[in-house]
């Protein structure tokens, strides 16, 4: 499909949501809607992008911005920008080149990337294309405990530098784009043929809850390897909190993108209870809807270290492979390097909550 039409200028992009109408032309059109789409009437998917937009700043003057700094740290380790890719599955639905296109585009700005337990590629196929880059790996246990520490025994052998494990995910939530075209998503590139028929044998992803994740198995998950654990997919104080006490080095404050319960109260809304929850206990980051270098710098006045950035990546690599992604990124460092000192911040410490209304 992608053959058939002219690359794409990228030059002629000027925001990140320029980037789909030419993802939707160039991938088949069920796994358009698998990306593109929510879950039941997409009401969440809807507020996760407009929630950001409900803010309003109050810009301060006359402070010094002699220097302006866009770089932030997660896990305790500096990154070019507070923005990370967000795990996502079956990249090579969107190019060739896949996760290890959008790895390396992520290694060549200096950002972290996230790899999803449902990639095209497999895990260690991945780092070789990004050696130096900071990797993590995203978890859904899958299979059974066993199989999925051996995926986290494989990810910490390969380099990657936390363990992400998905939490909002007990079975699949109803995408009712997928139904009507019938979407199912490719088999995972981690597994050897025993593994395939395991998946096969739990019905796919919906065995998170039967193989038993809870909070008292979760220091089984840690205990599989030395790295960090975050825990991706929170929205309640209450587990914000749990998270922490539980010995999180983050959390992500998200709602899958709109894909998992319809109705949700979006990320933008939730994270102010979270991060006073935590209290400083753990690392707090937010996803969903992220569009604008001004939904990142809300994340960042209500107390979140970073945001992850999922479909507009996506559309990004079916535009233009990593050049495409590498391009997205460019785009939100330079709505940073501008939006900053008009908010009166010279760097992302500067940004407090006392910048909103
Ligand atoms: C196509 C697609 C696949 C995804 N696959 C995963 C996944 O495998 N694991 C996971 O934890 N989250 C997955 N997510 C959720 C993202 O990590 C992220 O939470 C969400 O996309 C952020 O919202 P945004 O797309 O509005 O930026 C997926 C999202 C999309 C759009």
């Amino acid at each position: 499909m992608t053959d058939l039409l002219p690359a794409v200028d990228l030059d002629s992009i000027v925001k990140l949501a320029d980037f789909e109408p030419y993802a939707r032309e160039r991938m088949l059109g069920p796994a358009y809607d698998y990306v593109a789409g929510g879950a039941w009437d997409e009401v969440t998917l809807r507020e996760s992008v407009e929630a950001w937009q409900a803010y309003r700043f109050v810009p301060r003057v006359l402070t010094d911005l002699r220097s302006i700094d866009p770089s932030g740290t997660f896990l305790g380790r500096a990154s070019a920008l507070p923005i990370a890719t967000a795990p996502m599955a079956a990249q090579a639905m969107a190019h060739a080149g896949a996760e290890a296109e959008m790895a390396a585009a992520a290694g060549a700005r200096g950002i972290p990337f996230c790899l999803s337990t449902s990639s095209s590629m497999s895990l260690e196929d991945v780092a070789d294309a990004a050696p130096d880059g900071e990797r993590w790996f995203q978890l859904y246990v899958i299979g059974g405990f066993d199989y999925s520490r051996r995926l986290v025994e494989r990810a910490e052998a390969a380099g990657y530098r936390a363990i992400v494990l998905t939490v909002d995910l007990p079975v699949l939530g109803r995408r009712e784009r997928d139904l009507r075209t019938g979407f199912v998503l490719p088999p995972m590139s981690h597994m050897d043929a025993a593994d395939a028929e395991r998946q096969h044998r739990y019905g796919g992803l919906d065995d998170q809850r039967i193989a038993g994740l809870t909070w008292e198995t979760l220091d089984e998950v840690r205990s599989w390897s030395s790295l960090p654990l975050v825990l991706k997919g929170i929205l309640s104080p209450a587990d914000a909190a749990r998270a922490a006490d539980a010995g999180a080095a983050a959390i992500v404050v998200s709602t899958h993108g709109g894909r998992q319960l319809d109705r949700s109260i979006s990320s933008a809304a939730a994270l102010a209870g979270c991060v006073d929850a935590v209290d400083g206990r753990c690392e707090v980051w937010a996803d969903g809807g992220i569009r604008r270098g001004l939904d990142v710098l809300t994340a960042i006045a209500l107390g979140a270290s970073g945001v992850l950035v999922g479909r507009p990546f996506y559309w990004a690599l079916a535009s233009g492979g990593r050049a495409g992604v590498e391009k997205a990124i460019d785009l939100l460092r330079a709505e940073l390097a501008i939006a900053l000192p008009l908010l009166g911040a010279a760097s992302i410490s500067d940004v407090t909550r006392e910048l909103l209304a």
